[in-house]
């Protein structure tokens, strides 16, 4: 607790099953770390069916709901975060890219990485209301860490 926090903001950033089994990790955390961006919370998660219907609720009408629920939930864990940082939430979705990896840009991970809409790798937030919804659904205030990392000044 200091009183660097001027401009910051935090995004639920999370890796799905895909590049766990890819063992994309280290790339994609890579990434947002290099930015400057500061880790708050990592932690792997088995998603529950509850959880993955919950986090993606806002899209329970659409007709590819059901084999997303299916994909989170399929056993394999996705590794969730908690990134903070000056723009965290734009930048994030930049670091992430389009949805479709067709349209995701090169340098993007899922420009680099994926090919497919239905395994695009990872998520992050695309609002501050949805990264408030997915923080407090993905972790308890205490498994947030509070601390000023080297890089900081830069990410202000
Ligand atoms: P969405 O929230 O629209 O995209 P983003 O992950 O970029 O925020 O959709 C959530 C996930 O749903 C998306 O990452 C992959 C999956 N999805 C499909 O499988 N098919 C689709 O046509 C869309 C739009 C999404």
């Amino acid at each position: 607790a200091g009183t660097y926090k001027t401009d910051s903001e935090r995004s639920f950033v999370m890796i799905k099953p895909d590049g766990v089994s890819r063992q994309l990790v280290g790339k994609i955390v890579s990434r947002f770390e290099e930015r400057g961006y500061k880790l708050v919370a990592i932690k792997t998660v088995t998603p529950s069916e509850d959880l993955a219907k919950e986090h993606y609720s806002d899209l329970a009408a659409r007709p590819f709901y059901p084999g997303l629920v299916k994909y989170i939930t399929s056993g394999t864990p996705v590794v969730a975060m908690v990134w903070e940082g000056k723009d965290v939430i734009k930048q994030g979705r930049r670091i992430v890219g389009a949805t479709n990896p067709l349209d995701a840009d090169p340098g993007s991970v899922r420009g680099q990485y994926a090919v497919s809409v239905g395994r695009n790798l990872i998520h992050a937030s695309d609002s501050f209301e949805a990264a408030t919804k997915e923080i407090g659904l993905w972790f308890q205030q205490g498994e947030l860490s509070d601390y000023e990392p080297v890089a900081w000044p830069w990410v202000m």
